[in-house]
């Protein structure tokens, strides 16, 4: 069995914040663009669709453990109003969908895959998101620690693994974190390249 799925089915799932991330409810709230296609990845039990789902018409949260999917239909498909949002069981890495994205949501995924794996995670990105999209990474958890997951994040690290198919467009301490996070994290969005 996948380790995540492991962790899940074990309720060792400390990365459970029971509430969407309150950095991406304020970026959604001063949103003014209509998205087309959205994606959360490594979404969990993807409280963040509920902020997502109010800025894109086709929202799509995407996981390889069906205990998380099997969490989201019970705690949070219910909030949320929309038509056309879909909880796809799928390896990041080899999903390939037919038409890009307009915006990819990234917490706690980056953190969550090997280090070993962050090259691929940045190909992966620039393949799914379409040029001019956008990609928005709650970058967590900002600290020096050795080991994970979590493993520890370097913004600059995350900027230069991008460099050449994203633009940095912005990169800030979120007003507001979930408590226990506060100081160890950065909103930061990217511009896909042409
Ligand atoms: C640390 S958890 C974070 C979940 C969620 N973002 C949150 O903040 O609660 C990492 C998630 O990534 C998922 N995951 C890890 N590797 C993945 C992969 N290659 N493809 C899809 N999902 C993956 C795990 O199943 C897990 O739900």
């Amino acid at each position: 069995m996948n380790i995540w799925e492991e962790r899940y089915q074990n309720e060792q799932f400390g990365w459970d914040a029971g509430a969407p991330a309150p950095a991406l409810v304020d970026w959604c709230a001063d949103c003014d663009t209509r998205y087309d296609k959205v994606a959360a990845v490594g979404l969990g039990t993807g409280y963040d669709l509920q902020p997502l789902s109010t800025i894109a018409d086709t929202v799509i949260g995407l996981d390889f453990a069906q205990s998380a999917k099997t969490r989201f239909e019970e705690l949070v498909l219910p909030q949320i109003k929309h038509e056309d949002l879909h909880y796809l069981l799928t390896d990041f890495f080899s999903y390939d969908p037919k038409v890009g994205f307009n915006l990819i949501w990234d917490y706690t995924f980056f953190c969550a895959i090997e280090p070993s794996e962050r090259g691929k995670w940045a190909d992966t990105m620039a393949r799914l998101i379409r040029p001019g999209g956008i990609l928005l990474a709650l970058i967590f958890p900002v600290v020096e620690k050795e080991g994970g997951p979590p493993f520890a994040v370097i913004p600059e690290e995350v900027h230069a693994l991008l460099s050449s198919n994203f633009e940095l467009i912005d990169s800030v301490a979120p007003k507001t974190s979930h408590p226990g996070r506060e100081g160890k994290e950065f909103i930061t969005q990217y511009r896909r390249k042409s």
